[in-house]
């Protein structure tokens, strides 16, 4: 089977109805991004970021994954896919992809306000325990927060996803506006005989590449369908 590897953003779970970021009236026009992404927001306005996230894991459990998300699940078929995902939803998982690898943290998982990154204070909530609540304790005593990847954080996971990129046959870019490193480099490391498609409805600035990329200039539903009824040829 061959490698095919997708990088996708918050434009794969736009059709889902969870806002993209940058786009016109996205997340980060109306939540200062400072004040709900960063670890200096969340050390003045825990509350804040806290409720922030409530929301944000209220709102997952009233949304469902789109024709997208079911495609690339299907395609798991014909393909050996891996998912490389900056959206914190699960709605890739929820379609049924079988390997995916979030960039930026998840929604549905919290852990410890000391060691984020240490797997034993990593705790998956039950759909229903969408609502965390200040006092409410990692397994170290210390605030649970979100396992979240917030600006000025490492990104532990890029070295894995990188390695994917760099096996991958077929690299497909959906719905990111490549504005957030390393995430956006990640094209960077895919070798010349990789063939890389790219599916989003509005221009995305691509920064130097000299890799050749097909465009799906369309939303993520048909923008897969269109994918694999080209690679079936
Ligand atoms: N289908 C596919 N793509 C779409 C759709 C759609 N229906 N609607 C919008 N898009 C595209 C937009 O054109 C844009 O290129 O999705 C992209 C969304 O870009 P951003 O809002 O910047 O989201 P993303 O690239 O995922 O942001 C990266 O920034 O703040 C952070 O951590 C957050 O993971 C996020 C990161």
């Amino acid at each position: 089977m061959k490698k095919l590897v997708v990088l996708s953003g918050a434009g794969m779970s736009a059709e889902s109805g969870i806002s993209t970021f940058r786009d016109a009236g996205g997340l980060w026009e109306q939540y200062p991004v400072e004040a709900v992404a960063t670890p200096d927001g969340y050390a003045r306005d825990p509350e804040l970021v806290t409720r922030f996230y409530n929301e944000r894991r209220r709102q997952l459990q009233e949304v469902e994954p789109n024709r997208g998300h079911c495609l690339l699940a299907e395609m798991e078929r014909e393909y050996d896919i891996t998912v490389i995902t900056q959206n914190v939803d699960n709605l890739h998982e929820r379609a049924g992809s079988s390997h995916v690898i979030h960039l930026h943290g998840e929604l549905m998982k919290v852990t410890s306000s000391r060691q984020p990154n240490n797997p034993a204070y990593i705790r998956e909530l039950k759909p229903e325990e969408w609502e965390v609540k200040i006092g409410d304790l990692a397994a170290d005593g210390t605030q649970l927060r979100p396992f979240i990847v917030w600006f000025g954080e490492a990104v532990p996971n890029i070295e894995v996803a990188v390695e994917y990129v760099e096996q991958a046959d077929i690299l497909v870019i959906i719905g990111t506006s490549l504005n957030v490193y390393p995430a956006a480099g990640l094209l960077h490391y895919a070798s010349p005989r990789c063939e890389v498609f790219l599916i989003d409805p509005n221009e995305v600035n691509v920064t130097a590449t000299h890799h050749p990329i097909n465009l799906i200039r369309k939303g993520a539903s048909e923008g897969v369908k269109e994918l694999w009824d080209t690679l079936k040829g």
